[in-house]
């Protein structure tokens, strides 16, 4: 029966042939996306055994340490659109200006936003981390890029998704038609088509925070967080936290429920990066059904003033995210 099932690449091809006018290009940009994140997932796979574990030494842009696997990955990606023509400027976490890939890109019609390993400090504890991904097609693709080519809402989004490196390596991919997920066979390393449809429960068992930020919280994330913990959102609730957004949003999506990574005081928007955490997320979220909100408004709706720009957010079953933004806002 395994064999019978479809391949990633079966399954992007044989969409393509539903669109006629297709040229190919989102197809091959996705199976460019799914090329990388092979590699990547090999190297997390293997970065014990060989000189890739710990920190590269340098601090990011951002002001963390930065670990030689985001590094490997950053540019394991990145280089994956050199000399394609398929991205026209790619941004990532790791890099401080968007990177404009090598060749004859400046009119490709895509733009790609990602983060290489999201949740890399799980690295050296052999915990669940991720890949993260949107795509969005150009207004104006006879042009160069300029910076307004990245800085659109998520609601410009054609695609988003991300790869888990977890027990399985695990492809979750949401275009306009839904949202897929398909498992890597180690035997062949092809990602097979695993789940069709996901839909997120409206409601679900479990809420996600890091409750030791408490203190730093104002008051509607305090209430809120007091509402979870006594039944007052939805079910009883129990609280599980992994500290990799990927897997934590993967098992929101799973097994619903409502994860939350608030602002803080003096320090509103939070940590979770807009275009390649935020967003891509939001756009996976809906497209099963959930939600995903800032507190005041739908993520997918904001568009960052800059490139690396965070917001609050409350992500997961569409009546929880529902229920919290309404005790967030007393
Ligand atoms: P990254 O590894 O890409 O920098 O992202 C880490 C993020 C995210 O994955 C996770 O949800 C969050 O950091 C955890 O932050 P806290 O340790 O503050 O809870
Ligand atoms: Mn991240
Ligand atoms: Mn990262």
């Amino acid at each position: 029966m395994d064999n019978m099932r479809f391949t990633l690449t079966h399954h992007i091809l044989r969409h393509q042939s539903t669109h006629p006018g297709a040229r190919g290009e989102f197809s091959a940009l996705l199976v460019q996306i799914a090329s990388a994140c092979k590699v990547i997932g090999a190297q997390c796979r293997t970065a014990g055994l060989g000189s890739l574990m710990g920190n590269s030494g340098a601090v990011g842009h951002h002001g963390d340490e930065v670990k030689r696997l985001d590094k490997f990955a950053n540019d394991a990606f990145a280089h994956h659109f050199d000399h394609t023509g398929l991205a026209a400027a790619i941004v990532s976490e790791e890099m401080e200006e968007p990177y404009l890939p090598a060749g004859e890109s400046e009119k490709a019609r895509y733009v790609v936003c990602y983060d290489p390993i999201d949740g890399s400090s799980n690295i050296e504890v052999d915990v669940t981390v991720g890949t993260i991904f949107s795509i969005q097609e150009r207004a104006d693709p006879s042009r160069a890029p300029r910076m307004e080519d990245l800085l659109r809402p998520g609601t410009h989004l054609l695609a988003a998704g991300y790869v888990l490196y977890g027990p399985a390596t695990v492809f979750v991919l949401a275009t306009g038609t839904g949202v897929d997920a398909y498992t890597q066979d180690p035997r062949t390393g092809d990602f097979l088509l695993t789940e069709h449809g996901m839909r997120i429960p409206g409601r679900g068992p479990v809420y996600s925070v890091n409750e030791a930020n408490y203190r730093k919280w104002d008051a509607g994330p305090r209430r809120l967080v007091d509402a979870l913990r006594q039944g007052g959102v939805g079910e009883m609730k129990t609280t599980r936290y992994i500290g990799s957004l990927v897997a934590d949003f993967h098992r929101t999506l799973v097994k619903g429920g409502i994860f939350c990574y608030p602002g803080e005081t003096g320090k509103p928007e939070g940590k979770i990066r807009i275009l390649y955490e935020a967003a891509p997320l939001a756009f996976v979220a809906e497209r099963a059904g959930g939600a995903a909100s800032t507190g005041k408004g739908r993520i997918l709706e904001v568009a960052p003033r800059e490139v690396h720009q965070r917001t609050p957010i409350f992500i997961g079953g569409a009546e929880d995210v529902a229920d919290a933004v309404r005790i967030l806002g007393g």
